[in-house]
């Protein structure tokens, strides 16, 4: 069984998606780190995120020798969701993220097109959203628990922007896939989010 599990940054995909992973005994597959890596990589080699060919080279660099929570920074967010507007990346991490999704047993991808591009033909497609409100607090908190200097204002700025660029860029822009199940999480907790995903899997397989 495949498992699409889409939406916007801090909607709970990712949680959702790992604790459908666990449920289901499937191996998982963060999509988005490979964006930021790649988002990462360019900075790291001083070159321009905007510019194709900079964000091309920088696809070819092996994700595992960076920093995971480097990784996962705001700073990270905003270069992965540069470079993932040029098609030549897009299509240069396609073949990875379908050879995930397509191995024997099955596997849970979470990112923005795994629904429309990497697996249409999924058991089952989820598309998680929130209100930026929601998700600005929830970023908001997260750093503050780890002990970041945090700005709610400039987190529900920067969300919005991301938000902004991925659904209007030409390819592969976020939307949800046809026949995904929407999933709101806004006013749920993290265990109301995870029973509400099981049940939407098991409706749709
Ligand atoms: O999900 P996450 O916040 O880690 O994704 C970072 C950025 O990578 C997103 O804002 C988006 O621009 C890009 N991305 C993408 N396609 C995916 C996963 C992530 O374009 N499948």
């Amino acid at each position: 069984m495949i498992i699409a599990v889409d939406g916007p940054t801090a909607s709970g995909k990712g949680t959702i998606a790992k604790a459908l992973a666990a449920h289901y005994g499937l191996p998982h597959l963060d999509t988005g780190l490979l964006y930021r890596a790649v988002g990462r990589q360019v900075a790291l080699s001083g070159g321009n995120p905007d510019n194709a060919e900079d964000a091309l080279a920088a696809c070819a660099f092996p994700e595992a020798l960076l920093d995971e929570a480097e990784l996962r920074s705001e700073a990270s967010g905003g270069l992965a969701s540069r470079v993932s507007v040029h098609p030549a990346v897009r299509q240069a991490l396609y073949e990875r993220q379908r050879a995930f999704a397509t191995q024997a047993g099955g596997a849970v991808l979470d990112g923005r097109d795994i629904g429309t591009v990497i697996a249409p033909e999924a058991q089952a497609k989820l598309f998680v959203i929130a209100s930026v409100e929601a998700r600005a607090e929830r970023r908001y908190k997260e750093m503050l628990a780890q002990g970041r200097a945090a700005d709610l204002a400039a987190i529900a700025q920067d969300l919005a922007d991301r938000d902004e660029r991925d659904r209007n860029r030409a390819q592969a822009p976020l939307r949800a896939a046809e026949g995904a199940a929407l999933l709101d999480t806004s006013a749920l907790t993290r265990e109301e989010a995870i029973a509400a995903a099981i049940a939407l899997v098991e409706a749709a397989r």
